[in-house]
């Protein structure tokens, strides 16, 4: 039983070395950047990403600056992340791709994050990303490019017209706590407590505690049997990449929440993670949730979740809504997510490009 991340393409050391490179493809001259040097860059990407939304991604929460700036430079999944800015021939910021390498697992993917402004869509902008991100891609060895849309966006669309495969779709879910009835907490504790004999929990705020993190690193692994794209890999965890993901976290600025369910035996058996972003105080972000395969079957799941609402009550008052995703075929965890009153959001979209396609592909459309 599993939750994923905030998003599929989820910092090793950002492999920056100052290069600049600007070429051209098509119209368009795009340039690679230095995220984490903040910038100019950066915040013109911030810009087009909130001028899309209402189209792109019109019902969750829009990434804070911070968060955003964080994502480009550190990436969701602790993998080398390349941010190129496009301009138009007059130089103005017309789009953005953010390719992510995995490193230690997945070594023939690429994972694309191409936008472009409103203003300049449907100019053949997207189409010139995507094949200068397939060409670096190539470069990089990577056989396939994997994007993400939500379904009946432009997004999905456009990855239509280049003939991408469908793959795993993500749907996002929200709790709204407000509706939560008088006592409907305390119920679903007891009914989960009733499975969970010998278990107890235990919590904390930022990163783990040194002596919890090969655990933590465990139960990230644990999180191998969850529904995934075709032909590909499980993340492989260890304690360094837990810690790379907390630094991603306190670079965005998160303020973030453990709970553990631990075994008479003092071993963590589940936990889950979730995050509030403090200039959007009114969202808590679940991050994972994980039961290791020996100790399912006891209500952990649905134990850790309550007790982490439970804790936001009392940390973190102000949040009304948390948002979740799961891929559609993960019915465990959709079914806890239910029980506590989740509700469907919106439905994301994962696509497939082989990169020699992309590379050989004439505009489409
Ligand atoms: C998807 C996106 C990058 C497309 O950028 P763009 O510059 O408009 O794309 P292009 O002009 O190269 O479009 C190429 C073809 O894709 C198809 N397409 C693109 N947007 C479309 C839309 N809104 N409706 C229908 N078809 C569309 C068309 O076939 C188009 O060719 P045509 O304009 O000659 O008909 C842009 O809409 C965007 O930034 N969306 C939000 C982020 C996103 O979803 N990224 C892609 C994830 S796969």
């Amino acid at each position: 039983m599993h939750e994923e991340r905030r998003a599929r393409p989820r910092p090793a050391e950002i492999r920056w070395r100052g290069e600049r490179d600007a070429v051209l493809a098509g119209s368009v001259q795009v340039e690679r950047f230095d995220a984490a040097a903040g910038g100019e860059q950066v915040r013109a990407c911030h810009e087009m990403y909130l001028a899309g939304l209402p189209r792109d991604d019109p019902l969750g929460p829009a990434m804070s600056p911070r968060v955003f700036a964080a994502w480009l430079a550190y990436g969701w999944t602790e993998d080398p992340v390349e941010p190129w800015l496009g301009r138009d021939r007059s130089g103005h910021p017309c789009g953005y791709s953010v390719l992510t390498l995995p490193e230690r697992e997945n070594r023939h993917i690429a994972f694309v994050n191409v936008l472009v402004d409103p203003a300049h869509r449907r100019a053949g902008v997207g189409s010139a990303l995507v094949r200068h991100a397939a060409e670096r891609a190539s470069r990089a060895g990577r056989s396939l490019l994997s994007a993400d849309a939500l379904a009946d966006s432009p997004g999905s669309a456009f990855a239509r017209a280049w003939g991408a495969r469908p793959e795993i779709a993500d749907v996002r879910r929200v709790l709204d706590v407000r509706a939560l009835r008088p006592g409907e907490l305390t119920r679903l504790r007891s009914r989960a407590e009733g499975a969970a004999a010998g278990y107890a929990l235990v919590s904390w705020e930022g990163p783990s505690p040194d002596d919890q993190l090969p655990a933590v690193a465990a139960l990230n692994a644990a999180t191998a049997d969850m529904p995934r794209m075709a032909d590909t890999q499980a993340q492989l965890w260890d304690t360094e990449r837990v810690r790379m993901d907390e630094r991603r976290m306190m670079a965005q600025g998160l303020r973030h929440y453990t709970v553990a369910a631990r075994s008479q035996a003092g071993e963590l058996a589940g936990l889950t993670q979730l995050s509030v972003d403090p200039s959007l105080p009114g969202w808590g972000f679940q991050e994972f949730t994980v039961v290791a395969r020996p100790h399912r079957g006891h209500r952990l799941g649905l134990l850790v979740k309550v007790a982490m609402l439970e804790l936001l009550a009392d940390r973190e008052p102000q949040v009304t809504r948390i948002i979740t995703g799961n891929a559609d075929s993960n019915e465990h965890m959709i079914a806890i997510n239910a029980e506590l009153g989740f509700t469907v959001l919106d439905r994301w979209e994962g696509w497939t490009l082989p990169a020699r396609r992309a590379l050989a592909a004439r505009v489409p459309g």
